[in-house]
């Protein structure tokens, strides 16, 4: 392995790719690449901080910063368990070198926050001054990493646990949300040519981010090979996380200039995002756009920037990205909500009920399903012959369709009604819901 085979970074990036890649080798990488976050002058980034970035750009920076200063915080907290948990020598030696990875960024960021941007007086309250800009998502994916990392602390040797920890800590955390997220911070400071001292930084986190993830795949891929409960364990957690990992980088009142101020967009980050998870998924032999439930009802001719915009849709009409907004559903997320349902609902089951699906929704126009030659079609309108007719507002059933809000507890506050047979209104679960 040279040097030149480490680029960080990139969605695919070559250091994950080697199944040939061993715990040693990835041990040897850290040794190399040691370096000192309490050694980084920091004296050019205050001049640039006041004179170079404008407020605006303060306020993004602030932003994201926040979330990579806490999360790497609670990071290296919560890899204890993971380490206590190791089955092999090899793995622990590897762990431990991660935790003080994993410390020194925080001790990076700490610096940072503090001594360029003010925040703060010590590393508490540095902490705490960063806690106001957390995203709803953000605090969802970490309360769900304090949780599983708990579990495992109380069950070291369950290893359906370790692969759900791993699955979350190192595919989506470091994989999908982190190392996007550094990947435009060093795109922007590098082509603004500002901040030396926190550029060196992020490029040391970002290499070392590298190698955490190139471990999470081998370490998971092991463990799927050990059993298929590790396996099935690690797609019930990305399952459940998905939801609120598209809330990660929504940032206040949906101004996208929170992104573009830099120069990239938040369609951009998603994208690389969604990309850098399913090269991950696949290497392991996951099919993420059959095995994991949101993503099996996107339209796989899209591209991943396409997806990215669709999410957005999803996202600017309150269905995903912060479960305290009431979903505001427009023609274009309505049209989105029922593509993504002509391919998740059950055709078989949908065949048997003998007639089209209808939503008479109570707040905006109806909008029908039906099953011919194999394949499901929504359409805006009403049809006559309705085998199951769901009265519903379009936000409920948004709701529901994204598993924020239970069908069950829908119907037993009349909040979703059903018509039809007995038997068509008993299909109801197995329709879309399984
Ligand atoms: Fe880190
Ligand atoms: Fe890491």
């Amino acid at each position: 392995m040279t040097d030149e085979t480490l680029q960080p970074n990139t969605a695919d990036d070559p250091l994950e790719k080697a199944e040939a890649i061993s715990y040693t080798k990835l041990y040897e990488h850290w040794e190399r690449h040691n370096w000192s976050a309490a050694a980084i002058d920091f004296d050019t980034d205050k001049t640039h901080w006041r004179e170079r970035l404008t407020e605006r750009q303060r306020d993004a920076a602030l932003w994201n910063y926040a979330m990579f200063l806490v999360g790497e915080e609670a990071v290296a907290r919560t890899l204890t368990p993971v380490l206590d948990s190791a089955p092999g020598y090899a793995e622990s030696i590897f762990l431990t070198t991660q935790i003080v990875d994993e410390a020194r960024h925080h001790v990076f960021f700490d610096r940072f926050m503090r001594e360029v941007a003010s925040q703060g007086r010590d590393t508490q309250s540095t902490l705490d001054a960063a806690d106001r800009y957390l995203t709803w998502g953000f605090r969802q994916v970490f309360a769900e990493l304090d949780r599983i990392t708990e579990a495992l602390h109380k069950k070291p040797k369950d290893l359906p646990l370790v692969a759900q920890t791993i699955a979350l800590y190192h595919l989506v955390v470091e994989g999908m949300l982190a190392i996007p997220g550094q990947h435009f911070i060093q795109r922007y400071v590098r082509k603004l040519d500002i901040l030396p001292g926190f550029r060196h930084g992020i490029d040391n986190v970002s290499r070392d981010e590298s190698r955490h993830v190139a471990f999470g795949i081998k370490y998971l891929g092991d463990l799927f090979r050990r059993s298929k409960e590790c396996r099935d364990a690690a797609i019930e957690e990305w399952n459940r996380v998905f939801r609120w990992t598209s809330g990660v980088f929504v940032p206040p009142n949906l101004d996208p200039s929170y992104a573009e101020c830099f120069d990239f967009t938040l369609e951009e980050i998603y994208a690389f995002g969604l990309r850098s998870f399913v090269t991950k998924a696949k290497r392991l032999g996951v099919e993420p756009f059959d095995e994991i439930r949101m993503l099996s009802r996107l339209n796989r001719e899209l591209t991943y920037e396409e997806h990215a915009r669709n999410l957005w849709v999803m996202i600017r009409a309150g269905v995903v990205g912060d479960d305290r907004r009431e979903p505001e559903m427009n023609r274009e997320a309505l049209e989105l909500l029922f593509d993504g349902m002509t391919r998740g609902v059950d055709l078989e089951v949908a065949r048997s009920l003998g007639g089209p699906i209808l939503w008479d929704f109570t707040d905006t126009e109806p909008w029908h399903l039906v099953v011919t030659n194999g394949h499901a079609e929504a359409k805006p309108g009403r049809v006559e012959n309705a085998a199951l007719t769901l009265e519903v507002s379009a936000a409920e059933w948004a709701k529901i369709s994204v598993e924020r809000a239970d069908p069950r507890m829908a119907l037993l506050k009349r909040r979703l009604k059903l018509h039809g047979s007995f038997g068509a209104k008993a299909k109801l679960p197995k329709l879309f819901l399984d």
